[in-house]
C-alpha cells in the first residue's frame, strides 16, 4: 500500500512537470510571435556581407499568422543563394505574393517552388495564363485577387492598382502602425500609400520596397516626400528601383527614420498582441 502511495505521488509530480514544460514552451512560442521580422532576400543593394545583389526585389515576412514571401527577384539561382546564406528554410514559407508581372519580381518563383510548392501564391490578375499554368503544374495553389483582400490575420493586399502596369502591394498590421511593402510602385507610391491607409485606417509606421522614382526630378521627389509627411509616414525604406537621387532625398528628409535597405537587412517590428 505504502509503495502504491509513493508511486502515485511520483506520477503526479511527473504529470505536473510535463504540463509545466508544455505551458512553458507555449509561452515561448507566444513570446516569439510578438515580433514581426522582415528579411530582405533580393535587392539592387547589399546590406550584409557575403550576399549577392541584383536588379529585383524579394523579402520574407515572418511573425505574422503565416510566413510570407513577397516577390522573388529576377534569378532563381541568386534568390536561393541568398536564402541559403541567410538560413531561411523554404519549407517555412506558407504564402507567396507576386506584386506584378515583371521578371525582376516573379523571375525566381519557379525555382523557389522547386524547393517548396506547398504554398498559396497570390499572382497579379494581369499574369499571363501560361505562367499561371506553370505555377499550378509545380503543385502550388493560385489566387488572383482584383480587389483588396486579407491573405492572413493582419495582412492585406491592396488589390490591383494602376492602368498600364498592374501591381499589388501588401499592408501588414503591427503594434507600431501599418507597414506597407511595395514591389515597384508603378501605380505611384503616393497612390499606394493612400490606398493602404483606406484599407487599414491607422498610422503608417513604415513604407519600404521599390518606389520607382528614377525618372522624377528633384522637385517632384520632394513633393512626394511632402505627401509622405502629410500622410504621417513615420519611417521609410526606399530601395530597388527608387533611384539613388530619390533615396538620398528621402534619407535627408527622414534622418534617423530613414531605414537603409539591401540584401540581408533584417527589420524587427512589434506585432499586435492578441
Ligand atoms: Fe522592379
Amino acid at each position: 500500500m505504502k509503495n502504491l502511495i509513493i508511486l502515485c505521488i511520483f506520477c503526479l509530480v511527473l504529470v505536473g512537470s510535463t504540463c509545466q514544460g508544455a505551458s512553458g514552451s507555449t509561452k515561448r512560442t507566444k513570446k516569439e510571435k510578438k515580433q514581426i521580422t522582415v528579411t530582405v532576400l533580393y535587392d539592387n543593394y547589399v546590406f550584409a556581407k557575403g550576399l549577392k545583389s541584383d536588379w529585383g526585389f524579394s523579402c520574407l515576412v515572418t511573425g505574422t499568422e503565416k510566413n510570407i514571401l513577397f516577390d522573388t527577384g529576377m534569378k532563381g539561382e541568386l534568390l536561393l543563394y541568398n536564402i541559403g546564406k541567410l538560413g531561411v528554410e523554404p519549407k517555412d514559407v506558407e504564402i507567396v505574393v507576386i506584386s506584378h508581372s515583371h521578371r525582376d519580381h516573379f523571375g525566381g518563383l519557379l525555382s523557389f517552388l522547386g524547393k517548396n510548392s506547398d504554398v498559396l501564391v497570390y499572382l497579379p490578375v494581369s499574369c499571363p495564363e501560361t505562367f499561371v499554368r506553370k505555377v499550378k503544374q509545380m503543385g502550388a495553389r493560385v489566387v488572383t485577387a482584383d480587389a483588396p483582400i486579407a491573405i492572413c490575420k493582419g495582412v492585406h493586399l491592396t488589390g490591383q492598382m494602376g492602368h498600364r502596369i498592374i501591381e499589388q502591394s501588401m499592408i501588414v498590421d503591427t503594434a507600431e502602425g501599418s507597414v506597407v511593402v511595395t514591389g515597384c510602385s508603378r501605380p505611384g507610391i503616393v497612390e499606394i500609400v493612400r490606398k493602404a491607409k483606406s484599407i487599414l485606417p491607422k498610422d503608417i509606421y513604415l513604407v519600404f520596397g521599390g518606389f520607382h522614382l528614377l525618372g522624377k526630378s528633384e522637385p517632384e521627389i520632394k513633393n512626394i516626400i511632402k505627401e509622405f509627411k502629410r500622410f504621417g509616414v513615420k519611417k521609410v525604406g526606399p530601395t530597388h528601383c527608387t533611384g539613388d537621387t530619390a533615396i538620398g532625398l528621402f534619407k535627408q528628409a527622414y534622418g534617423s527614420d530613414f531605414v537603409k535597405m539591401g540584401v540581408g537587412r533584417v527589420l524587427k517590428i512589434q506585432a499586435i498582441s492578441k
